[in-house]
């Protein structure tokens, strides 16, 4: 049904009874126009929607290991950005059994992972609506670019969800991408017996007909593939340090795993994860002094004991760790340091683009060799010194552009390295105090935001009174090894 407006409702209501069709032609039609597709990211031109914000998502999930299936209510609040007669969420597979829009029974198509959706009223600008989905079905893995699995991993005990930059879609409706960050509470209903983590704060866990459920509340908004799950048996530890408050949690099969395969008397991956996990006070306090408070309310790490994950991510407010990265305990502490600095740079600081992906890695990865020197193992020079020296010229290395890797080599080596030795390309340039003064400003200015490399960029030339592009240049978007200044 149409719903003609004019410029107030008042002359709708005029309109609404004249009859006949001198109204209707004198009527300026205001039904509103389809929603993008895409948000506008020149990597994943589909990922996002246009036309619309989400303030809040509501996941209802629950999930039966013994099946591998999931069912969910999923409502999403969200504000129109345009007057919308039809908008689309990102969703892949799984079934839909129900869908309204402010209660009313709406329709909606399904095209690979665009999920349109026509409301039985059209939505003016400025209007608040709420999206709820019922759903069901057996979550998709995605195969990485790396050959690796990520999204929703089923695991032996239970699942995990992880991903970068496609994960949330595969488990609830989403406007997926880091354009539009929302606040999160996910409930996850599992069989008793079994833990069920996500972001934030555990507000309350019960118990009833043999089923759990685990409330989990994320009080700061963020970007959807951040929001994290680990269904299984955890060993999950509640405490607060220096008025934070942390839920780690701990697959017990990693305290009977020796870090060491070959010696069995070597400390176990459980004992090293625990030992750098315990760390987290310490990295979180000493990053504050690099970006200023740290941007959350609740903290915490996830180390499950499947070899399928391969990777960390630094999930908001609870980064999820592969059991790989604790068969040695520097090794250990520097993968916390480099999740707990994405919490900076990445969650709290979010991408405005996948493209400029090397603000996300470059700095964390940049946050681990500032690491090594204040443990004194390492100085940042010698780390960069070493990455230069060990990589020649016409090394394929080089050839990957951190400014704009491509989809394909969104997390290439390069992404981390050559991004963090961009920093200390410009750290020895603009010196020492400057540049910290820099990435301060960088997190402290930025908080809460979306961010660009030309803001950086102008950030690190006014703080320095320099004209910094041939620098930027060089290192973001030259396919040359740089020359050292
Ligand atoms: N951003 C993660 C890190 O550097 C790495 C990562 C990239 C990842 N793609 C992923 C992790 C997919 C899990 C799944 O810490
Ligand atoms: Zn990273």
């Amino acid at each position: 049904m149409d719903r003609r407006w004019t410029v107030s409702t008042a002359t709708v209501l005029v309109v609404g009874l004249v009859p006949g069709v001198a109204a209707a032609e004198t009527a300026t039609a205001r039904t509103g126009s389809p929603g993008a597709p895409g948000i506008g990211d020149t990597y994943y031109p589909l990922d996002g929607n246009g036309g619309y914000q989400v303030e809040h998502y509501d996941l209802d999930v629950r999930y039966d290991p013994a099946t591998d299936a999931l069912s969910a209510t999923a409502a999403i609040r969200a504000v129109a950005t345009q007057d919308l007669s039809s908008f689309n969420l990102d969703f892949v597979g799984l079934d839909i059994s129900e869908l309204t829009v402010d209660g009313a029974a709406a329709t909606f198509e399904r095209d690979a992972g665009e999920l349109t959706v026509t409301p039985a009223q059209w939505l003016p600008v400025d209007s608040e609506f709420t999206v709820t989905v019922t759903y069901e079905g057996v979550p998709e893995t995605i195969e990485t670019a790396l050959g690796t699995i990520a999204g929703f991993i089923h695991t032996d005990d239970g699942a995990l969800v992880v991903g970068q930059p496609d994960v949330a879609a595969t488990w609830f409706p989403a406007n997926d991408h880091p354009l539009d960050a929302a606040t999160f509470d996910v409930a996850l209903t599992v069989p008793e017996g079994l833990e069920a983590l996500s972001n934030g704060e555990l507000v309350s866990t019960e118990t009833a007909d043999g089923l759990s459920t685990w409330r989990w509340a994320a009080a700061e908004p963020m970007a959807p593939y951040l929001a994290v799950v680990a269904i299984g048996e955890f060993d999950v530890r509640a405490y607060e340090e220096a008025g934070l408050r942390y839920w780690d949690a701990f697959d017990p099969d990693l305290f009977t795993t020796p870090s060491n395969p070959e010696d069995p008397a070597s400390p176990t991956l459980g004992e090293i994860a625990e030992a750098s996990l315990a760390r987290q006070p310490e990295v979180l306090d000493w990053l504050a002094g690099l970006g200023g408070p740290y941007p959350f309310v609740t903290a915490g790490g996830i180390v499950d004991d499947s070899t399928d994950l391969r990777f960390a991510l630094e999930t908001q407010t609870r980064p999820i760790y592969s059991p790989f990265f604790f068969t040695d305990q520097v090794f250990g502490d520097l993968v916390v340091v480099h999740e707990l600095a994405h919490q900076w740079f990445g969650d709290d600081l979010r991408l405005g683009a996948w493209q400029d992906i090397w603000l996300n890695e470059g700095f964390a990865t940049y946050a681990e060799w500032l690491w090594l020197e204040k443990e004194g193992l390492a100085t940042a020079q010698q780390v960069f010194d070493d990455s230069y020296a060990t990589v020649p010229a016409d090394d394929p290395f080089w050839t990957v552009l951190p400014g704009d890797p491509g989809p394909d080599a969104l997390f290439d080596g390069a992404v981390y390295n050559r991004g963090a030795m961009t920093l200390h390309a410009l750290r020895q340039v603009i010196g020492d105090e400057t540049f910290f003064a820099v990435v301060r400003a960088w997190a402290e200015s930025q908080a809460g935001d979306t961010v660009s490399t030309d803001e950086f960029v102008a950030l690190a030339e006014e703080l320095s009174g320099r004209q910094l592009d041939d620098l930027f240049d060089a290192w973001l978007y030259t396919q040359e090894k740089p020359a050292l200044g």
